[in-house]
């Protein structure tokens, strides 16, 4: 796929970045409660943000990525981000998220994610989507488990995260797990191209 659609949930508009967004991905990526659970650098360097954003159309157009900032449907701000790392060879999916810490706990992550494994199977065609989480960070296997996924296990000393080696939880999603009427009739999710 060359072109990335818009995805619209009840409360959230999620977009393909624009360079513009790279400050607000370095302020809110480089917050440390963001990068203590995640892969992130910290400090969040200048410029990175930029080369990530500039990288991105390269993936979706090989067809082996679909990154989307998640924005607030009402008023555009960007809170968070929410991406698939595809390999096509396996129909398959890694599902990574993030929300700015200021918006915790109000269910936008799950929101974000819902839409996002339903586009992954009903337009990119996908057949599985996966993700890890460190073991503890119980939050993020919450917004999984909300989102239909099922645990598939723990890797203990999977991630060396600042020089210590963490258990990760992995979940998972298969295709046929999700019932063809939210894949194909959900209200909640529409395409818009942009
Ligand atoms: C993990 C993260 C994405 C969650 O975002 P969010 O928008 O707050 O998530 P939601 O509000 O949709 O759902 C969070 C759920 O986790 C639950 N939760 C929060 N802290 C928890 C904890 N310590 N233990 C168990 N559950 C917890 C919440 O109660 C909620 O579940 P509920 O709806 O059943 O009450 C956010 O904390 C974040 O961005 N963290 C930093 C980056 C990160 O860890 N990303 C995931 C990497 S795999």
């Amino acid at each position: 796929m060359d072109q990335q659609p818009v995805l619209a949930t009840d409360r959230l508009l999620l977009r393909p970045y624009t360079l513009s967004d790279a400050r607000a991905v370095q302020r809110l990526c480089g917050d440390y409660a963001v990068s203590a659970t995640t892969l992130l650098p910290y400090p969040y360097p200048d410029g990175l943000a930029e080369v990530w954003i500039a990288s991105l159309d390269e993936g979706t157009e090989r067809g082996n990525a679909a990154a989307f900032a998640v924005t607030l449907a009402g008023d555009g701000t960007l809170i968070g981000g929410a991406r698939l790392r595809i390999e096509p060879d396996h129909a398959r999916g890694e599902l990574g998220f993030w929300v700015a810490k200021t918006c915790w706990g109000r269910g936008y992550a799950t929101e974000a994610v819902r839409a996002l494994i339903e586009y992954g199977f009903s337009v990119l065609g996908l057949h599985r989507i996966h993700a890890m989480h460190f073991s503890r960070n119980p939050a993020s296997g919450r917004v999984m488990e909300k989102c239909g996924m099922v645990h598939e296990g723990r890797l203990r000393g999977h991630i060396k995260k600042w020089g210590v080696y963490e258990d990760v939880d992995i979940w998972g999603i298969l295709s046929e797990q999700v019932p063809p009427t939210r894949m194909y009739a959900s209200p909640a999710l529409s395409r818009v191209p942009v």
